[in-house]
């Protein structure tokens, strides 16, 4: 169970890296918080290309800067996301991309925390991507 001082750091830091997002092509900024195990907080925000494709979700940025430095092991996530230079107003789940990216680190039972602007909700990794691919069936 997470506590709620957790929470709120995590929600706080993905608010503050939303206001980073660079989404001039769909004027949605999304911004994530990443816990690794070790108590640090990765962050993340969107990034896209004139060219569409290219686009980074918030999830995978802060993700894949944690991998980078070493991290291996993550104890939960927060996403917000909504118009930009709006407040954010409902909740934001991970796209299916990143819900693979997330189990390829995390545990099924990894909270991913999605907030509203009110209340935090807490849905699992596996909630959000059940019966999925993973290296046990690269055999
Ligand atoms: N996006 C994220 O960063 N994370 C999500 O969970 C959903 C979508 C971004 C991608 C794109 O820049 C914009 O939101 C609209 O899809």
């Amino acid at each position: 169970m997470m506590n709620q001082e957790t929470i709120k750091t995590l929600v706080d830091n993905a608010l503050a890296a939303r206001e980073k997002s660079y989404c001039p092509y769909s004027g949605f900024a999304v911004g994530a918080a990443l816990l690794a195990a070790d108590g640090t907080v990765y962050t993340g925000a969107n990034i896209e290309s004139a060219s569409f494709t290219p686009t980074v979700c918030a999830e995978r940025v802060a993700m894949f800067t944690a991998v980078h430095a070493g991290q291996r092991e993550f104890t939960a996530l927060a996403v917000v996301g909504g118009k930009k230079g709006a407040d954010v107003s409902a909740y934001c789940a991970p796209c299916g991309v990143c819900r693979q990216v997330l189990s390829e680190f995390c545990a099924p039972d990894f909270p991913v925390i999605l907030f509203d602007g009110n209340t935090p909700k807490i849905i699992p990794l596996s909630t959000l991507l059940p019966a999925s691919f993973s290296k046990a069936d690269l055999v």
